[in-house]
């Protein structure tokens, strides 16, 4: 299930609490991040969602929709907690967050930009049926979506 993350979650996501590539190390540091995304939000440059666990309510992940959102494209990010990884949450999730995305947001285009090293990020896109579109700077790999044939 994905849902808004709370003011009430940050406490449990502190360590996959991400702003521009930096990791939160304190409350104040991870608060101060969701201040942010929320505010990208509401102007509609991204959309994140914590991932809870349907049995426990748990927070187990964060994914989200970065960038040109108004055009139609949106770049998929995600980070599960460790203890969380798998299980098949972030598959998951990000099927439900492709489907949030086309059908509440318009998104046509998906993108995903994995790293060569990342093995279990590379995975993903794999498993969603992307496809690889290119490989930036030798390390870095570009996906979209398969086209519907
Ligand atoms: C990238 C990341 C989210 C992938 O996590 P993950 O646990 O491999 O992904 P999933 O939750 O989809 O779990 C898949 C695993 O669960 C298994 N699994 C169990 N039940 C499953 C189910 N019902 N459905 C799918 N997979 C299932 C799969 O076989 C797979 O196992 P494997 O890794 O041994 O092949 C995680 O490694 C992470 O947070 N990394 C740090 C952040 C990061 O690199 N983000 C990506 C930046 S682009």
């Amino acid at each position: 299930m994905l849902r808004q993350i709370l003011a009430s979650d940050i406490q449990d996501v502190i360590e996959i609490s991400f702003y521009d590539s930096i990791q939160a190390k304190t409350i104040e540091e991870a608060t101060e991040m969701q201040k942010k995304i929320d505010k990208d939000y509401e102007s509609g440059n991204s959309i994140a969602w914590g991932i809870v666990d349907k049995v426990t309510n748990d927070i187990v992940g964060i994914c989200a929709y970065f960038r040109g959102l108004d055009k139609g494209i949106g770049e998929l990010g995600c980070v599960l907690l460790p203890q969380y990884k798998g299980k098949g949450f972030m598959s998951l999730a990000l099927q439900l967050a492709l489907n949030l995305g086309r059908d509440m947001i318009g998104i046509k285009r998906p993108k995903a930009i994995t790293t060569k090293q990342n093995e279990k990020a590379t995975q993903l896109p794999e498993r969603l049926n992307f496809i690889k579109i290119a490989t930036v700077q030798d390390n870095a790999i570009a996906y979209k979506l398969k086209p519907k044939v």
